[in-house]
């Protein structure tokens, strides 16, 4: 039976935003392993003194492209000149006339995930880059479809989250306006104000650039794609592979090199994850779909949206459950190991904040008083800064959990062809929950932290040696608060703390 997918992208002109992230380079990979596309154009800004064209030659460098024909890859990819920031998203007036003329098929999955960021610079990636690129492509005359991908939380402030449209928060216009005008200090001061109910200004953007495709994209062929939580690749193209440490993936990587000990979350609760490949298989497949639908109801097309949730997946399970699997899986140890790894994951404040003197604050300072002794440059403290900016950020997603509804993707999985499904997999319950964790563990050993795989048993002996250490200063410590006059003082330091 023939793919209706593959058959779909035969000699189609792809746009993509965002093609030097995680998402983008996953698309442009199975763009070209398993569909034959005509070509792939790439809006790229330059970056630290590096242009559009260099930029994109370098994507070729990433690990997922080891098995893509170099000549393959430049034949096909190109790079356009772009800012999301900027009127017309900085393209030039050939690159918007050729757009015009010759592009099928959008891709919009550039986007600032900064959860940090300033709202201005949020707004005028997130919210003004969307309305740039509908500004951009209104009156294309070759375009089947366009799908921004935004992401399951856009919504947040709802506990269940459905595959509509919510009001937005705040007309696009006005907020860009204020983005670009208004005085930053100003800005800031109100940003709380402004962004109440969403827990930053990164899903808060997504709320309103979804409403920007609504309205701005009406009489177009559009769609909504929300991702959860995205993590390593089930298979494709290879096992194990990321580029990014959002979320999860930075919980994981500094708890298993033994550095982040506690995090203040609700231990029971989900996390909704889904495996970067099978999002972009999932995503892949949608503009076949809007494609269909736009043909058949032009007059009173409303675009779809689709929640790609984890709640079917094996790998839905509460973050204690998930830890201690990705702990035992057996996965080959890292190199950058400092300490046998544990993840405590508590609410209560207090109990949370002792705990973190105690695991984190204390050590680091050893840590660094070592360094300095055998001169080296103190660094721990510095890390331990870092981390705890990360998890107060993460802290909103680590104590509520939302039943996000995906009742559009499953219909979409249902319409898929036999051979559709083995060429864009997205059915997450195929997933083996135990060799996906050591794949996800392996791949940030030499993805993310670059280690050698051949020398993993000196990593390994290098980490028993640890495991020996750490349990004997355990048992040190219990003798010592065993012990009648310290248990005493012990006592009366958590006294506080307890209940
Ligand atoms: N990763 C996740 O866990 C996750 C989960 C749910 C949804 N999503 C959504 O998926 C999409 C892609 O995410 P990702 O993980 O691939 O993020 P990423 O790795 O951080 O990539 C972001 C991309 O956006 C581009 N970009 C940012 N600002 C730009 C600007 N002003 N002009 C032009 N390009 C700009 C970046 O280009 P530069 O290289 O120039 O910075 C980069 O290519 C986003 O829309 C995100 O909301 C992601």
């Amino acid at each position: 039976m023939t793919s209706h997918i593959k058959e779909f992208y035969k000699g189609q002109n792809i746009l993509l935003t965002g093609g030097t992230g995680y998402f983008g380079k996953m698309i442009i990979e199975k763009l070209l392993r398993s569909t034959e596309v005509k070509n792939i154009y790439l809006i790229v800004r330059g970056k630290n003194d590096t242009d559009c064209e260099e930029r994109v030659a370098s994507i070729l460098k990433s690990e997922i492209f080891a098995n893509t024909d170099e000549k393959h890859f430049f034949s096909k990819v190109h790079g356009m000149d772009g800012n999301m920031t900027k009127l017309c998203v900085g393209l030039s007036k050939s690159n918007i006339e050729f757009i015009k003329n010759h592009i099928n098929v959008v891709f919009h999955c550039g986007a600032s995930l900064n959860m940090d960021n300033a709202l201005a610079d949020a707004v005028m990636t997130n919210v003004n880059g969307t309305a740039e690129l509908l500004t951009v492509l209104k009156g294309s005359r070759e375009l089947k479809a366009l799908v921004l991908v935004s992401t399951a939380y856009s919504n947040c402030n709802n506990a269940v989250i459905n595959e509509t449209f919510y009001d937005p928060p705040i007309d696009h216009k006005l907020l860009i306006n204020m983005a670009q005008n208004m005085d930053p200090t100003l800005l800031k001061s109100i940003t709380p104000r402004l962004i109440q109910g969403w827990p930053n200004t990164y899903v808060f953007t997504k709320a309103v650039a979804e409403n920007v495709l609504k309205t701005e994209g009406s009489n177009m062929p559009t769609a909504v794609f929300r991702p959860s939580i995205v993590t390593s690749t089930v298979s494709e193209p290879v096992p194990g592979w990321s580029d990014n440490l959002y979320g999860p993936m930075g919980i994981l990587l500094s708890s298993n090199c033994g550095v982040l000990r506690v995090v203040k979350g609700r231990g029971c609760l989900k996390p909704d994850t889904v495996p970067g490949d099978m999002v972009v298989n999932a995503l892949l497949c949608v503009p076949w779909e809007v494609n269909d639908e736009w043909n058949r109801e032009k007059q009173n097309y409303v675009p779809p949206i689709y929640n790609f949730s984890g709640k079917d997946s094996p790998l839905y399970m509460s973050m204690s459950e998930y830890t201690s699997k990705v702990k035992n899986c057996g996965y080959p140890p890292f190199k950058k190991t400092i300490w046998s790894p544990m993840l405590a994951i508590v609410n209560n404040k207090y109990f949370f904040n002792a705990l973190a003197f105690i695991l984190h604050t204390l050590p680091g300072y050893l840590f660094d008083m070592m360094l300095i002794i055998t001169g080296q440059k103190p660094r721990m403290r510095q890390i331990y800064q870092k981390l705890n900016k990360i998890t107060t950020v993460l802290h909103f997603f680590l104590i509520n959990e939302w039943t996000i509804n995906n009742d559009n993707v499953k219909r979409l999985w249902e319409k898929l062809t036999p051979s559709d499904r083995a060429a864009f997999n997205f059915d997450l319950r195929t997933i083996n929950v135990n060799t996906y964790f050591q794949n996800l563990m392996t791949g940030l050993k030499t993805y993310i932290l670059k280690e050698d795989m051949t020398k993993a048993q000196v990593h390994k002996e290098r980490y028993e040696r640890l495991l020996i250490l750490h349990n004997i200063l355990k048992y040190v410590c219990m003798f010592l608060l065993t012990y009648p006059g310290l248990k005493k003082l012990w006592l009366l330091l958590i006294k506080p703390f307890a209940g």
